[in-house]
């Protein structure tokens, strides 16, 4: 019988539709669903109220240094504490998503994220989610995906998304979410998330690229997790892989049974 519990893990570029697979395969095997974006974005949140140029990498250093992330699954995605306060809702305006891109250029920022991510990921029993988790946090992985889709198919679905009833109620009129910005957005994201220096968005060697331009939500969710269940009766691990002792992402637990990150970046 093996010990050892699962990772899955999940990237691709923006709008191709890695939180809501991830969400849906947590829930599925009874793991728990890390979005490690949520962290960038918590901390982008922080150097614009800070009127920090994401550019200033000493700067953003000395901000890391006072912030504490916490990121707490749950069934319907990831609640995200800055500080203590609660800013999921926050960390969605598009102000806070180009900043969280241009920050997480500065290894710094990268270094102090992946150590709270593979500290979040250590025991296993996860599905985590991002742009350099098979490549760089868990490279030993027991299963990578690299969720791709068109420029096309993404940037429809995001504007989709940004224009639905619910994202209009909260977006100020001033906010331009016409199809053309959401498009220029997600492509200065796209560049900038590829071409960094430090690990720069690439499919690891050995994820199973999924390409979902084409398919709808259901397929994209059968063909992963015929594959997961695959690599699970390969590798032998059955029910010991997934989270048995683990609270079930589906259940609601009492938040210090969970796995959180509490992000400060300690001196020396
Ligand atoms: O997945 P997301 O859109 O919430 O991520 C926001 C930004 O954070 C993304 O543009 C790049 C950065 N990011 C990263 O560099 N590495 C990760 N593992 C996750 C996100």
């Amino acid at each position: 019988m093996s010990e050892r519990r699962l990772i899955i893990a999940i990237d691709g570029p923006a709008g191709a539709g890695k939180s809501t697979v991830a969400r849906h395969l947590a829930a599925h095997f009874g793991l728990l669903n890390l979005e490690t974006g949520a962290m960038y974005r918590a901390f982008a949140l922080k150097t614009l109220r800070a009127k920090i140029d994401p550019g200033d990498a000493g700067g953003l250093e000395k901000l890391a240094r006072e912030t504490a992330i916490i990121l707490d699954p749950t069934p319907s995605g990831n609640r995200v504490l800055l500080d203590g306060a609660d800013v999921t809702d926050l960390i969605r305006d598009p102000e806070v998503t180009q900043a969280a891109s241009r920050v997480s250029v500065h290894p710094v920022i990268r270094a102090w994220m992946v150590d709270l991510q593979r500290e979040m990921g250590r025991t296993g029993g996860v599905v985590m989610e991002g742009r350099d988790i098979g490549t760089v946090v868990f490279p030993d992985a027991d299963i990578k995906f690299f969720l791709d889709a068109s420029p096309e198919a993404r940037s429809q679905r995001r504007y989709e998304q940004a224009s639905g009833p619910v994202a209009v109620e909260n977006t100020p009129e001033s906010q331009d979410v016409s199809q053309e910005a959401v498009t220029r957005d997600l492509r200065e994201r796209d560049d900038r998330d590829r071409n960094r220096a430090q690990s720069p968005l690439r499919p690891a060697p050995d994820a199973v690229i999924v390409d979902s331009t084409f398919l709808t939500l259901d397929q994209v969710l059968e063909r992963i997790e015929a594959i997961v269940r695959e690599r699970l009766a390969e590798q032998n691990l059955g029910d010991e892989g997934l989270a048995s002792e683990r609270p079930a992402a589906t259940e609601r637990t009492d938040a210090t049974e969970r796995p959180q990150a509490t992000a400060r970046l300690v001196q020396g």
